[in-house]
């Protein structure tokens, strides 16, 4: 049965009034779990991602102990990429590494476009197990933006600074853009597949477009993330636009054609707002470290959170980045009890 429209989630992400403040966490499914920890093994993160019934449980078991508001699939922004073989593994503590990163045109062959039914079966088959036991609860699909899935693809791993990708926008403008439109191309198959195998929401991950200035981004990366969400449009599902130290793109981020916009804790949720207009929910947005604080602070700071926003409808309660492996996941608990508890927006 898929989700009803009237789940808090998807009227929230509507910025419709819905019944209660709804929350999930960015990486609830991982480390932070005692019982991820027991059945993910030793293997790549990308061997667990190609056994559906493993990736279906490790996406259930924040469902179950959180009691969240939606389930977002366990897969990773590089899962495209991998499937079409360029050679992507994911280091533990690291993330992404890229044996041969991305240099010139020949690389652009190592890019053809994706067939999900073919390349990687096991996500759709895997959304499908999720969309039968989820029930009520929304699952959420999603694809790395453009912008981060090259920043990994040409640094061959994780920078600091993202030297040689912008190095690359600016140095080889055709070839910059190219590289986009490709894995704009595969987002897009991406993010189809998994809605049309029954995820209600998407989720575009560009964590790292908060490195640009704003006329870069608007240049140089905001063409090819509203190719993607033009390309799931006609899906008619909220479609989230996220990163971190965003806070001077919103309006673009927004522009480029998302429902629902990320904020993360550097921006408080009212002046987000402000930058963003009404049309435009919102996501966030308490600072992952202040989970490993004891609870009364834990307990203000969310409090904050939702005093910023002010009871108005189209927000999602969430943190501003991911889930910090060392979280006990009894605060996350606490926090998802503490927010349902407030009062209903109107
Ligand atoms: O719970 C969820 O959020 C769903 C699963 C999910 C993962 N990665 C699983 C994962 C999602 C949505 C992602 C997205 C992702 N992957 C992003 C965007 C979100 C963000 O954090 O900004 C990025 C930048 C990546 C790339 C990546 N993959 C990194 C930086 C890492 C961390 C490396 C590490 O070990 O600290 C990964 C690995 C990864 N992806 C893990 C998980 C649970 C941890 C490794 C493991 O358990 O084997």
């Amino acid at each position: 049965m898929p989700p009803d429209r009237r789940a808090p989630f998807l009227q929230a992400c509507r910025n419709q009034p819905a019944s209660r403040v709804p929350v999930w966490f960015m990486r609830q499914a991982g480390r932070s779990l005692p019982e991820y920890r027991e059945v993910r093994g030793t293997g790549s993160i990308l061997d667990a991602v190609r056994d559906p019934a493993l990736a279906t449980e490790i996406t259930l078991q924040p469902v179950r102990r959180h009691g969240v508001d939606a389930a977002i699939l366990y897969s990773d922004i590089v899962v495209p990429v991998a499937a079409l073989g360029f050679g992507v593994e994911i280091h533990p503590g690291v993330g992404p590494v890229v044996a041969e990163p991305f240099r010139d045109e020949a690389d652009l062959e190592r890019l053809r476009p994706l067939d999900p039914e073919a390349d990687c079966p096991y996500v759709q088959q895997t959304v499908r197990h999720l969309v039968d036991e989820l029930g009520d609860v929304p699952l959420i699909g999603f694809a790395g933006a453009p912008f981060t899935v090259a920043s990994y693809l040409v640094e061959g791993g994780p920078s600091r600074t993202l030297g040689k990708t912008k190095a690359l926008m600016l140095g080889r403008p055709d070839l910059w853009q190219q590289l986009l439109d490709r894995l704009a191309g595969i987002a897009v198959a991406s993010l189809r597949a998994q809605v049309l195998a029954g995820a209600s929401a998407v989720q575009l991950f560009d964590s790292w477009a908060g490195t640009l200035s704003p006329t870069m981004y608007e240049r140089h990366v905001m063409p090819a993330s509203a190719k993607v969400f033009a390309g799931i449009a006609d899906l008619d599902v909220p479609a989230i636009h996220f990163g971190v130290t965003t806070g001077e793109l919103l309006p673009l981020m927004a522009e480029a054609g998302a429902s629902v916009v990320g904020v993360d804790w550097r921006v408080p949720l009212d002046d987000a707002r402000a930058r963003l207009g009404p049309g435009v929910a919102v996501q966030g947005n308490l600072d992952p470290a202040i989970c490993l604080a004891p609870w009364p602070a834990v307990e203000a700071a969310a409090l904050e959170v939702l005093a910023a926003n002010g009871g108005r409808p189209g927000h999602v309660f969430n943190l501003g980045h991911g889930v910090l492996p060392e979280t006990d996941p009894d605060v996350l608990t606490r926090l998802v009890e503490l927010v349902h508890g407030g009062e209903a927006p109107r």
